[in-house]
């Protein structure tokens, strides 16, 4: 795979935008991977910018992990090794690079990568045609067709026109039968309340069937669904009803406040047609997915707690700490394959922060404060690489640290607050004799 700068015409009157994805493409390729084949990504760095790797929601050994300083600068390349024995599930790579990944998400380098199990194919799930990817960003445009740079943001950057697989509100000609949707929020800062509306402003109940670490246990019913930067989740939505309609996509999020433009309530369409070409994988959805999720053994005492805060001078940090603070950015230590709960806070201020912890798949506990919307269904019914942290809340998380040693990030996935420098560092460490 390359870093490659190239251009593309998003507005057919306007001259191209100048984007820099992965093999000349935005989102990058999709990767689909059987459980259990291990992969070797060589990464050739064709552009002007260092550039670093992460596969988001896979367990990679530390070196291979994308760590931020572990650069593959212009004209070098690097190969990345990936196990992929984990549950199967939809999960993504993207730049990681010290203080430009921002800039590096924004410009177009992140891509999807699905490991898949043959086991979930006797699901009946929706496949083919009728799964598909639908990643999620904000942008901003210059009147001449090409981006306007957020580098110069430190609070918070929120675009005025919502892009799904980097289209400005694309329409989706689809069939009147069950699809299944694999929703990946790519922006760098908004989250999303997503649902879908019917010609007659009324919403359209779905099931939730997956997240970040893969199929939940069972599919969860619901008429909204909230994500935030980083995070998956999968729905298995039926158009049959709606033959020759029109269904929009809507995001509930943020309406009237200042995060929000004229147009961010819409994010696509789907124009339902009259013939299903396939009755195949159809059926309704098995109310057991995956009866095999492991949790992590319970645990009450809370082994850490971490302060998501913006300090003074525009940085925010992590119980005070900076990714650049190299002396004091290690902030656990979990012997490996110990249980840990983590406890998560943030007091308040502009924006929210989804908190990531590579290697691990977490369990979330609790959510208090804040608005007192406690943990959604669709948040525990499987497990989770990221949880969203709004103003005020304290959200409790509970993990395995291994399988592997070493060192590894953990960091707010709003990238602007990433970049600057809301990472911190925990160690897996081996425990000797
Ligand atoms: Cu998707 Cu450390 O990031
Ligand atoms: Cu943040």
């Amino acid at each position: 795979m390359t870093v490659e700068p190239f251009q593309k015409t998003v507005f057919p009157n306007l001259g191209p935008a100048n984007l820099v994805g992965y093999n000349a493409s935005t989102p990058g390729p999709t990767y689909y991977v059987p459980k259990g084949t291990e992969s070797i990504i060589r990464v050739t760095n064709n552009g002007t910018l260092s550039s670093v790797v992460h596969l988001h929601g896979s367990y990679t050994h530390s070196p291979w992990d994308g760590w931020a300083n572990d650069e593959i600068q212009p004209g070098q390349y690097k190969d990345y090794y990936y196990p992929n024995s984990q549950s199967a599930r939809s999960i993504w790579f993207h730049d990681h690079a010290a203080t430009h990944t921002s800039h590096d998400a924004y410009y177009g380098q992140g891509g999807m990568y699905i490991i898949y199990d043959p086991a979930e194919d006797a699901l009946g799930l929706p496949r083919g045609q009728y799964d598909t990817v639908l990643a999620l960003s904000d942008k901003i445009y210059q009147s001449s067709g090409d981006l306007w740079n957020p580098d110069g943001q430190n609070v918070n950057f929120y675009g005025d026109v919502i892009q799904v697989n980097e289209q400005p509100w694309p329409y989706f000609a689809v069939e009147p039968r069950k699809y299944r949707l694999r929703f990946f929020d790519m922006s760098l800062s908004r989250p999303y309340n997503l649902y879908f509306q019917d010609t007659n402003n009324k919403r359209i109940t779905f099931q939730v069937i997956a997240s970040d670490a893969g199929l939940f246990g069972g599919p969860v019913s619901t008429s909204d669904v909230t994500i935030a930067m980083g995070e998956r989740y999968e729905i298995v939505i039926d158009f049959a009803a709606y033959a020759g309609q029109n269904i929009t996509l809507k995001n509930g999020m943020g309406v009237q406040t200042s995060t929000t433009f004229a147009n961010t309530d819409k994010v696509m369409r789907f124009m339902v047609g009259n013939t299903v070409t396939d009755k195949t994988n159809n059926g309704d959805v098995p109310s057991v997915l995956n009866p095999n999720i492991k949790y992590p053994k319970s645990r009450t005492t809370v082994d850490h707690t971490f302060d998501f805060d913006l300090a003074s001078g525009g940085t925010w940090t992590i119980n005070g700490v900076s990714f650049s603070d190299v002396n004091n950015r290690v902030l656990a230590r979990p012997p490996q394959g110990s249980v840990e709960l983590w406890e998560l806070r943030y007091r308040g201020g502009p924006g929210v922060h989804p908190v990531h912890v590579h290697l691990v798949d977490f369990q979330i506990i609790s959510r208090s404060g804040g608005s007192n919307r406690g943990v959604m269904p669709y948040e525990t019914a499987g497990l989770k690489d990221i949880v969203l942290l709004e103003p005020g809340e304290t959200v409790r998380v509970l993990a395995y640290y291994g399988p592997w040693n070493g060192v590894y990030m953990f960091h707010c996935h709003n990238l602007i607050h990433e970049d600057h420098s809301m990472m911190a560092v925990f160690n897996t460490t081996k425990l000797e004799g």
